[in-house]
């Protein structure tokens, strides 16, 4: 703003204004602070407070600090910070604006490992995958409330989640942290993480915005699309989440894209995020990831985080410098500004001040992770109906993964440090991105409470003589495996530490055995033909162990379905080989997604590669029916109903998936035959049926031309496939549609 805006202000009022305050705490509005009143719009306060700041704070409200010690700087975060936080934004108080508090992330309240001084103690979901898993909305909404109430409690506004990118790279760090391949239901999923975040009152950030698909090289590569393709893919899941949540700020990632750095992109921030999708909440950088003052103040960057990770600090006085000598225009400060501004009034930061008092309720918080889990375990693998053990089991093995005392959660910025302390401590990495942290929910302990009369026994599984002799003495045998993912690096696929041995020795010495996987991602399983049953638990989260005791004990039906598809090899991946893997650490490289959009799912489709299990896939210990497909089209839109039967003896819950696709996708090759159109998770008692309407977003049967800037259905034969998988059950409906376009800009 210019300083003849502020002036009168200054002189006349604001200077000796005191700031009253009501009963709640809330700063009241008065003819000096007009944007307090809750009854004018998000924009309008923010254009008004705005108006009212200097220069000088305007730049304060885009430059952040780090919230904890970096010693090797000699860095030491400002007074106001929350100690062992990510950041911290200072609050203008003769404004009545509050300090942005900010913390990680999308599993939880994080604590920086730097700062054990402020080590907090908070529930952790289970992974953004195993929410995934459960495509159930609601469920990823009450989780996501349930962290964003844990954050207010600790004093935050802001949470650094969720993630919204694709699953490309299936060895990806930090896939854990994320919601799948499909855009569809990575959009749905994170949109719903966003609103129970901001339900209470808590900024959500959506990140890292784009293509920050990898951990390996992720501050130099360059992920390399052609724009239309991106637009179809991780670009879609962004839109989907944004148009779903409207979440208070986007974070640019580390990346680069085909080029340019992700916070100075102006292709990704102005044109497609702030201008095709109307985007009015505020564009934060990832920490580490502003490389340049004009240039990410031109793209659309409006506020460098955590200074001290980048070279220099890049806004504050460069920018204030850049705007003197009219390299960067004074009004685009001031739009900085009121984006932030804007986010703080539309998600109630201002109007519901944080409550250093309020409590928080450890035990209903650890249910709600545990619910969300208890939907989100994958029955893979159920031979011989091995599962549900039975509660009458006489002699019960349970071998490894520390499953006698809690379960695996990811490293990284997202590690929270659990209610009653790390279960397994001195594992893995000392330094960054560790420790290995183990939630205290014991699998073994909650095994037992299922079933009292059983005789179980647990042997760790580092020695494999001895894991055999237990088996052979058992009647069942459950063996948990891990793989510990961690932002920063990437892994293999294959379980570490002789994992794959162990399992085949105590398969071979029982056929009763059932394993329980907790991973970021897919694994190979080259022992998946020799075990009887296989259920995959991702990172489980506070209360994961109960949930699986209570899945494999039947208490709950399983009825996660894989958001990822799991390869048979690496050879089937459209990268065999991880992109950058033994190159020097900092050297730039490039990674060509030429397979465009055609991630996961629709890669196999593609290229009729059979993987070892598909996108969609998962059993339940009930059958389901799946029947009377139609498919129309009212006002131009795809309707598609269809009916879902139980046909078995128990309850549970069927995810009925509907593919789509035009005919002539078949015979150009192009990206699939088949998109995932929609879904809906539905409850069913035995013997019940329900009749299920889906409307499919027409996006999801358009091409993005990019020349013309949009999307386009061509008019002609369209089929709709219905299924539990991305492997449909039985031949698709055929229907006819018309053409449709809609320009890029889809918000206008
Ligand atoms: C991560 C972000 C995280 C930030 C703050 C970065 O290293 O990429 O996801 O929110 O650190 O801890």
């Amino acid at each position: 703003m210019s300083v003849s805006r502020l002036v009168p202000c200054i002189l006349l009022l604001c200077a000796i204004a005191p700031v009253r305050v009501i009963a709640s705490g809330v700063p009241a509005a008065d003819a000096v602070r007009p944007w307090l009143d809750p009854g004018l719009s998000p924009g309008e306060r923010a254009r008004l407070a705005v108006r009212a700041m200097s220069e000088g704070e305007e730049l304060s409200l885009v430059l952040g600090d780090f919230g904890s010690v970096m010693a090797q700087k000699g860095y030491r975060p400002p007074a106001g910070a929350r100690m062992g936080s990510a950041g911290y934004v200072p609050g203008i108080a003769r404004l009545g604006i509050p300090p942005q508090w900010i913390s990680d992330a999308g599993l939880g309240v994080a604590t920086q490992r730097a700062s054990r001084d402020a080590y907090r103690e908070r529930t952790a979901l289970p992974s953004g995958l195993a929410t995934a898993a459960t495509w159930n909305v609601g469920l990823a909404q009450r989780g996501a409330a349930m962290i964003g109430a844990e954050a207010r409690a600790s004093g935050f506004d802001v949470l650094l989640g969720p993630g919204a990118d694709l699953v490309r790279e299936p060895r990806g760090g930090r896939d854990f942290e994320y919601a799948g391949e499909d855009p569809l239901l990575a959009g749905m999923m994170a949109g719903a993480q966003i609103r129970g975040i901001q339900s209470q009152h808590v900024i959500a950030v959506l990140k890292h915005f784009a293509l920050n698909d990898q951990e390996t090289g992720r501050t130099v590569l360059s992920a390399d699309i052609a724009r239309g393709q991106a637009r179809m893919s991780d670009l879609l899941a962004f839109e989907l989440a944004i148009e779903q949540g409207h979440p208070g700020a986007v974070m640019c990632g580390y990346n680069r894209v085909n080029g340019q750095y992700d916070c100075e992109n102006r292709w990704l921030l102005d044109e497609v995020l702030k201008g095709d999708w109307g985007y009015r909440g505020y564009v934060m950088s990832d920490w580490g990831a502003v490389h340049s003052t004009v240039r990410s103040a031109l793209a659309g960057l409006d506020q460098e985080s955590a200074y001290t990770f980048d070279e220099k600090p890049y806004f504050g006085a460069p920018l204030a410098e850049a705007v003197r000598t009219g390299r960067v225009p004074r009004e685009r400060v001031d739009e900085m500004a009121e984006r932030i501004v804007r986010t703080l009034f539309a998600v109630g930061v201002v109007d519901h001040p944080i409550d250093p008092e309020a409590r928080i309720e450890f035990g209903a918080d650890r249910r709600v992770a545990e619910a969300d889990e208890a939907q989100g375990i994958v029955l893979l693998k159920n031979a011989g109906g091995i599962l549900p053990l039975a509660r009458t089991v006489k002699r019960l093995v349970v071998i490894g993964g520390h499953a006698d005392r809690g379960v695996m959660s990811g490293g990284g910025s997202s590690t929270v440090f659990p209610v009653g302390g790390d279960a397994v401590a001195g594992v893995g990495p000392a330094g960054w991105p560790g420790p290995v942290v183990y939630l205290p929910s014991s699998p073994l302990g909650a095994m037992m409470g299922e079933a009292p009369q059983a005789r179980i026994r647990y042997v760790s599984g580092r020695d494999v003589a001895q894991a055999v002799r237990a088996a052979k003495w058992a009647d069942r045998v459950v063996v948990f495996a891990t793989q510990w993912a961690a932002e920063s690096e990437d892994v293999s696929l294959t379980l570490p530490g002789g994992q794959d041995a162990l399992i085949e020795a105590v398969a071979r010495a029982n056929p009763h055995t059932v394993v329980v996987v907790e991973s970021g991602g897919p694994v190979l399983m080259p022992w998946v033909s020799q075990v009887a049953g296989l259920l995959e638990a991702w990172y489980p989260g506070s209360g994961g162990g109960e949930a699986i005791a209570r899945v494999l004990f039947g208490t709950v039906d399983p009825s996660g379905h894989l958001p990822v598809s799991f390869p048979r090899r690496l050879a089937q991946l459209p990268h065999p080989r991880l992109a950058g893997a033994g190159l020097a650490a900092n050297r730039p490289f490039e990674v060509r997604y030429s397979e465009g959009a055609a991630v996961g799912y629709k890669w196999y489709q593609r290229e009729r590669l059979t993987p070892l299990f598909a996108f969609g896939y998962g059993l339940s210990y009930t059958r389901f029916g799946y029947g009377d497909l139609r498919a129309r089209v009212r006002n131009g839109q795809l309707v598609v109903t269809f009916t879902v039967s139980n046909l078995g003896q128990r309850s549970g819950r069927a995810v009925a998936q509907v593919y789509v696709g035009p005919k002539s996708w078949r015979a150009l090759g192009w990206e699939a035959p088949r998109r995932l159109g929609g879904w809906s998770k539905v409850s069913l008692a035995p013997g019940a049926s329900r009749t299920v309407r889906l409307t499919v977003d027409p996006r999801l049967l358009a091409v993005f031309d990019s020349r013309a800037q949009r999307w386009e259905r061509s008019p002609g034969p369209y089929e709709v496939w219905l299924g539990d998988s991305s492997d449909p059950l039985g031949p698709p409906t055929v229907v006819s549609l018309p053409a449709w376009q809609h320009s890029a800009r889809w918000n206008e």
